[in-house]
């Protein structure tokens, strides 16, 4: 391990009875990371995060935090964790003041919940009742009693699962600043949109195996197909562009895509097409996003059903 690696995991395998839930994955997150785990239902994340929590004993491989055996040196690693469950939920009647305390007295620390609860951006709600909280709120309070620890590392799984647009977003601000304290967060989502805009690094799993690692721009840089050239003409220029060209060309209602290799190939796509006579309404170019890339990684799109855009399974 080195001195920056907070989290080591290599050829971890987790077996509930015949299922494989999780396939020999090996990870590396650094300290100060906000790290994604991104996949679909059922691709072994929870697991996963229970395992690196020591709340799961590990089949075989070997996993570290903080330098720690999760399983083995639970008590002494429990006191530097900041953990929120999936679907985590809380007493109705408590309000996050009085749960922040209560936190604190299991942990016998000593909590500061006014400072914890601004942290968070909950100081309006300190007094209010758990079951009167929005779903953002009550992620909020979540990651206050998380923090009561001071903790060093975070795990969240699914921590905006359910939330509309703007309350994730508030929360990914929380988690912002917490990374911005040298903090490491590790978070499980399958908002593609999560992974992308908050992620400093991803890893995409899917049945347990890790199928792609990196910051999202590696990830596409790695797995996304090259730059296309789009035109708004009919399909009989594709066919023109076919007999002229060695470059992939494909045509669909009105459009027509061709697969460029180099800048260079934009020029010579565009006098073709100027040479062939075909009219032609609108040209633009596109890369692939996090999205397209997953698709063809995971084979998978949006399940109906769920919340929000560029989402990839229904909340359990
Ligand atoms: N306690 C358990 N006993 C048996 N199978 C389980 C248990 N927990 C999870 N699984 C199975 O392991 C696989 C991975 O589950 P999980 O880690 O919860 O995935 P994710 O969090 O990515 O949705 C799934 O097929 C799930 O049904
Ligand atoms: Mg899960």
């Amino acid at each position: 391990m080195n001195l920056a690696e907070v989290i080591a995991i290599r050829k971890l395998i987790k077996d509930y009875g015949n299922l494989r839930a999780v396939d020999g994955i090996d990870l590396s997150i650094q300290k100060g990371e906000v790290y994604a785990f991104l996949g679909p239902n059922g691709a072994g994340k929870t697991t996963t995060v229970e395992i690196l929590e020591g709340l799961r004993p590990r089949t075989s491989g070997e996993v570290e935090v903080l330098g720690l055996d999760p399983w083995k040196d639970n008590k002494k690693l429990i006191r530097q964790l900041g953990v929120i469950p999936q679907d985590f939920k809380f007493f109705d009647k408590i309000t996050p003041k009085e749960a922040v305390a209560f936190y604190a007295g299991l942990f016998g620390k000593r909590a500061d919940a006014d400072a914890i609860l601004k942290k968070v951006r909950l100081e309006d709600k300190a007094s209010d009742r758990y079951e009167t909280l929005s779903g953002g709120q009550k992620q909020k309070m979540g990651l206050a009693l998380a923090l009561v620890n001071e903790p060093a590392v975070l795990f969240l799984d699914e921590p905006t699962t359910g939330l509309d647009p703007q309350a994730r977003r508030s929360i990914w601000e929380v988690i912002r600043s917490l990374r911005s304290e040298g903090r490491t967060v590790f978070l499980t989502t399958h908002y593609l949109e999560e992974a992308q805009l908050l992620a400093d690094r991803v890893a995409i799993i899917n049945h347990g195996k890790i199928v792609a690692t990196g910051s999202p721009e590696d990830i596409i840089r790695e797995h996304g197909r090259s730059e296309v050239l789009s035109l708004q003409a009919p399909p009989k220029l594709a066919d023109y562009l076919r007999s002229k060209l060695d470059l992939p060309v494909r045509a669909e209602d009105h459009t027509v895509d061709v697969e460029l290799n180099s800048n260079e190939d934009v020029l010579r796509v565009l006098t073709l097409v100027q040479q062939s006579g075909i009219p032609w309404t609108g040209v633009s170019t596109r890369q692939d996003t996090l999205e397209d890339v997953f698709i063809r990684l995971v084979g998978k799109t949006t399940e109906s059903g769920d919340v929000g855009p560029a989402s990839l399974g229904g909340a359990k």
